[in-house]
């Protein structure tokens, strides 16, 4: 299983849930965050260091799926979210030990 968190602009938080129920992918978490990136919260590329930090709200989503849906969403991701511009944002994956439906017990990916 791979953790799959997704920081983009607030306003692609629909599509972002059309690609993971594309891909079966049922279960997720968003929350409403504050950030920045190399930009440092502003438009274009911070030309110096003396250019304050800015956060500007992002969408977080944290999205659990199997290993063999991995490379289909993150395709997807890049195909239908990116604008090619900057603050289109970040997807960072991890591996996921296991997991549990607390109602049944079952683990692994049956658990998802
Ligand atoms: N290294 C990081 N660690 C944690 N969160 C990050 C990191 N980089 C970006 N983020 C989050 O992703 C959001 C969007 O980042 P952003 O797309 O601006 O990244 P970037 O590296 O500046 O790329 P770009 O040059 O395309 O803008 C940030 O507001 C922040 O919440
Ligand atoms: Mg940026």
């Amino acid at each position: 299983m791979k953790k799959i968190e997704i920081i983009t602009r607030t306003e692609k938080l629909e599509i972002i849930k059309k690609i993971l129920v594309n891909h079966n992918c049922l279960g997720l978490t968003v929350y409403s965050v504050m950030g920045c990136g190399r930009q440092k919260g502003h438009i274009s590329k911070a030309e110096n260091d003396d250019v304050a930090t800015n956060l500007l709200p992002k969408i977080y989503v944290m999205t659990v799926v199997k290993d063999s849906e991995l490379k289909l969403i993150m395709n997807d991701i890049y195909n239908e979210i990116g604008t090619g511009t900057h603050g289109d944002g970040k997807v960072f994956v991890s591996n996921i030990e296991d997991a549990m439906r607390i109602r049944t017990g079952e683990c692994g990916e049956n658990a998802l």
